[in-house]
């Protein structure tokens, strides 16, 4: 039997992926800029096995239906092909998110995935081509490798996009994300499903492509000087821009709620009484708020006169890939 374990941690994207030239192969159109949070993490444990007729996999414990086994079989088959290999494998795989449900993310899920696949058929894959295998499962997994601040490169072929540590200088250990959980029953349009018919559709999707590229290079420049405010400024400013582009798609759709909208202005209003802190929003409606780690709990005070407690969730930057060593 050959078994692995690991962990990885999710991230946010403050320059955001959105559209792909190879809806196969996920090459996005753009290269995006993330930072790999402590707070939500996967943890993945696999064992190929001979003895098993079937891929099996249990999520928190749950053995999973023939839909959701299928796409992590295809996901394993890379790993598979790689490793010239035919066992069938059982894969437990567990999210770790704090109280309220609906954070679980597929990036730091397929990381977990790519690293414990790795490490079971010692494939002795290095970081880049673990990103870009990670990249397959789903785009944004391929930052999930790496802690701190990543670049997803966009490239141009299978070879060429993955994600890179960016050099900070530590920048991001004076930084935190309040997560603002709202949990409005609305209906999902999943973000595969909405970056497709933003790039098939929106009038505004070529400006989205030039402005993500513009806004990639002055964010690092702000990170390279650990200028915040500037961090902040783009990071807002780009995640509006890439909701604007479903505005103009067609049909026209939108991830935000009216909690959403709420969101957004209590937090210009806590910044324009002087503390910076700045949002950005991804598939869903709930609301991320970046700010330094010595003002958290400030905001996160003034954040608590509008929502529960725990519907506000604070995380600090986290680390990448790391492997569990198994007693079994
Ligand atoms: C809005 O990585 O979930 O969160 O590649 O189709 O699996 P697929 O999409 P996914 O998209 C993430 C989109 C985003 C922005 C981001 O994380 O960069």
């Amino acid at each position: 039997m050959l078994k692995g374990k690991a962990r990885a941690h999710t991230n946010i994207a403050l320059i955001k992926y959105w559209g792909k030239e190879d809806e196969q192969l996920i090459i996005p159109n753009n290269s995006s800029l993330s930072l790999t949070l402590d707070a939500f993490y996967t943890e993945t444990e696999i064992y190929f096995d001979e003895a098993l007729t079937a891929d099996i996999f249990y999520l928190d414990g749950q053995l999973q239906d023939e839909k959701a086994t299928q796409k992590v079989s295809r996901f394993i088959d890379l790993f598979r092909q790689q490793a010239n290999c035919s066992l069938f494998a059982k894969i437990q795989s567990t999210n770790h998110v704090p109280t309220a449900a609906g954070l679980a993310s597929s990036a730091s899920g397929l990381a977990a995935l790519a690293a414990a696949c790795n490490q079971a058929l010692q494939l002795n894959l290095s970081k880049q081509d673990l990103s870009r295998f990670a990249r397959k499962g789903s785009g944004s997994a391929c930052r999930s490798i790496y802690g701190g601040f990543v670049e997803w490169q966009k490239g141009t072929d299978d070879q060429s996009s993955y994600a890179i540590s960016v050099d900070s200088q530590h920048f991001e250990d004076d930084l935190a994300m309040i997560f603002i959980v709202l949990n409005d029953q609305q209906k999902e349009i999943s973000s595969r499903e909405g970056m497709k018919r933003t790039v098939e559709t929106s009038s505004f999707y070529p400006t989205w492509l030039t402005e993500a590229q513009k806004d990639l290079v002055a964010i690092k420049e702000a990170i390279h000087q650990k200028d915040f405010i500037r961090l902040g400024e783009i990071t807002e400013a780009n995640g509006l821009k890439m909701h604007a582009t479903t505005l103009a798609a067609v049909p026209p759709f939108t991830y935000w709620s009216d909690q959403s909208l709420k969101a957004m202005q209590v937090i210009r209003k806590i910044r324009k009484d002087g503390r910076p802190c700045y949002f950005t929003m991804d598939a869903g409606p709930n609301v991320k708020v970046l700010c330094q780690k010595e003002q958290v709990s400030q905001i996160k005070e003034r954040l608590a006169e509008h929502f529960a407690p725990e519907q506000l969730i604070v995380a600090y930057a986290g680390k990448g890939i790391e492997l569990i060593e198994m007693d079994v």
